[in-house]
């Protein structure tokens, strides 16, 4: 991994994380909830959607402006409402997230349902506040919406509950794994293409390198699950195992999820090689979506 990215990385998510705390410090109006919110995004995390806006943009070659950050934080905050929501009682049940106490172990169920619903809102007012232009605002707000909604996210969350304890077919469980996960991801990376005008052909080979680095994503995580360590992911090892859930591990096994996970990160590899011909880089130059693509890969 090139220094650069990592420095990149470091540097970028610090923003990121300022903007959201900025942003909910101004806004929030009760001490316990502002506290709540803050301490889920304040435990850390790979930041790995809003580096994807970010890397994204420098890929089409357009500075980061201040704005910029809003939007990345506006996708980490959802995100985030997402793994505070996932790690309830009702949901998965887990009681360690991002190295720390799960929000809800800390602060109660209700008031961690309430930060859940609370960052989800958030993120719509932190777009539709910034400066940008109010067309391209809407735009944005509508592809973050779609993605985290009833036909992306929640869509995913929901049929991943429904598939607990049961034997899904594999196609069963990619859609799950495209919708719970892949959707945000693929809603990062579509941002960048609005906010730069990016012709459609163009855009379409970036949506295939993050659908596939999406699907790979959840396979590592399920990956992980399994062989990686509690002080590594800063998560429970077993939790899926212990609730029966479908995952690429219990329906292929780890040699078989393994392979699946080679071959989405081999996909998504040939869709930004298509992508990086399209705007004319030269066969040998290393972006920063390559370096995320190499990141994935390390430990697996
Ligand atoms: C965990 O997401 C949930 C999945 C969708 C796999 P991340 O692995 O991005 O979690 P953080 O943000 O790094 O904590
Ligand atoms: C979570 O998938 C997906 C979302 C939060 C939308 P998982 O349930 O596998 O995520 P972890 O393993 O708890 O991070
Ligand atoms: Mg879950
Ligand atoms: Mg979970
Ligand atoms: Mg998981």
């Amino acid at each position: 991994m090139k220094q650069t990215y990592l420095r990149f990385q470091v540097e970028q998510s610090q923003q990121v994380q300022q903007t959201i705390v900025d942003f909910l410090k101004e806004n929030t109006i009760n001490d316990e909830l502002t506290s709540s919110m803050i301490y889920s995004i304040e435990a850390g995390g790979k930041r790995f959607r809003p580096m994807l806006f970010l890397s994204t943009l420098l890929f089409l070659k357009k500075d980061i402006e201040l704005v910029d950050y809003d939007i990345a934080g506006a996708i980490e905050m959802v995100h985030t409402y997402s793994l505070i929501h996932d790690d309830l009682p009702a949901m998965d049940n887990d009681d360690l997230r991002r190295g720390k106490a799960t929000n809800h172990v800390v602060y109660g169920e209700s008031t961690a349902i309430l930060a859940g619903d609370g960052l989800l809102t958030e993120s719509f007012h932190l777009i539709s506040s910034s400066h940008i232009k109010p067309n391209y605002a809407i735009l944005l707000v509508k592809e973050l919406a779609q993605a985290s909604g009833g036909s992306g996210m929640i869509s995913g969350q929901m049929a991943d509950i429904a598939a607990e304890k049961q034997q899904v077919s594999l196609s069963t469980l990619q859609k799950i794994h495209s919708e719970k996960t892949g959707a945000l991801i693929v809603a990062a990376v579509k941002m960048a293409c609005l906010m730069c005008d990016t012709p459609k052909e163009l855009t379409d080979f970036l949506i295939g390198y993050a659908e596939h680095i999406g699907l790979a994503f959840q396979i590592r995580d399920d990956l992980l699950d399994v062989l990686g360590s509690e002080a590594d992911i800063g998560k429970p090892i077993g939790s899926d195992v212990g609730l029966g859930k479908s995952t690429y591990v219990s329906l292929l096994g780890i040699h078989g999820a393994k392979i699946a996970f080679e071959k989405e990160c081999h996909k998504s590899s040939e869709m930004l090689e298509k992508a990086k011909l399209h705007i004319g880089y030269n066969a040998e130059e290393v972006t920063y979506l390559d370096d995320m693509l190499q990141q994935l890969k390390e430990k697996i």
